[in-house]
């Protein structure tokens, strides 16, 4: 049976966290495997931004629809974070198209499950040396989502393995920065450094969290007082996040 695999991201319109980010993911999970790996991205609004410059990159879709006529089988591993409204996207669509294939499989988010959620703090501890007087703020993305839950999730994860000083905060969903920098004032905190609780260290990361706008969180963080560094990178830079997502995907492959 002929087979294929699609590895599927958000997208990003920063070449940069692209490279840094996203490209370090495709590689790690194409090495795991001899098949043949095609790229989609979920959001429409990057992929008609890429148009502009010239950059073509298809939807989840569109790759199936190309995949039709080669493959009978299809692994689709997605590097979004959790089961949130993108990923009920992807799904719908394998629903869509799952008549144009003898199988297909749907692979799982990074954070899957709660030992996802405990082994994504564990590698994030051991990335951020204990410092008297700092803390971590980690800026997730946040959903309207009851899969924004996974956020608390890993602040719960932090504080079991006793990393008091780590934070995790959202910009669209519970909790957000108000309820983070509350907790930093109830601690003799002097800095903070932050950095995105995402795949890629983008728009988001670049603007809503280190911009020099009035509200950016470094900004907000520094009117309270606080000395802040930003960690400009985002998840998919990190080996051992990687080590998770080859991890799914192996499973994924499974079903060989
Ligand atoms: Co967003």
């Amino acid at each position: 049976m002929k087979q294929a695999v699609v590895l599927v991201s958000f997208g990003t319109s920063v070449e940069e966290a692209r490279r840094r980010d996203i490209a370090p993911v495709e590689q790690a999970l194409g090495d795991c495997t001899r098949l043949p790996c095609r790229r989609a991205y979920t959001s429409p609004s990057i992929r008609r931004i890429l148009a502009r410059r010239g950059v073509q990159v298809q939807s989840l879709a569109e790759v199936l629809d190309v995949l039709a006529g080669e493959a009978e089988e299809v692994f689709i591993q997605p590097t979004h974070l959790l089961y949130g409204n993108e990923y009920d996207g992807m799904k719908r669509i394998v629903e869509q198209k799952q008549n144009l294939f003898g199988r297909i499989h749907l692979g799982k988010p990074l954070l899957a499950n709660a030992e996802d959620i405990q082994a994504l703090a564990k590698i994030v501890s051991d990335l951020s040396p204990r410092r008297e007087g700092n803390a971590y703020v980690l800026m997730g993305h946040g959903t309207e989502h009851f899969a924004n839950m996974s956020y608390p999730a890993m602040q719960t994860a932090f504080r079991l393995i006793g990393r008091e000083d780590i934070l995790v905060g959202t910009v669209e969903g519970w909790p957000g920065l108000e309820e983070v920098a509350d907790q930093l004032k109830m601690r003799s905190v002097g800095t903070v450094t932050l950095s995105p609780l995402m795949l890629v260290a983008g728009d988001h990361a670049l603007n809503d969290m280190a911009g020099d706008g009035p509200d950016s969180w470094k900004s907000r963080l520094e009117r309270e007082g606080l000395k802040v560094d930003c960690q400009i990178q985002g998840l998919g830079s990190l080996a051992a996040v990687r080590e998770l997502y080859k991890a799914h995907f192996q499973e994924l492959l499974g079903n060989l």
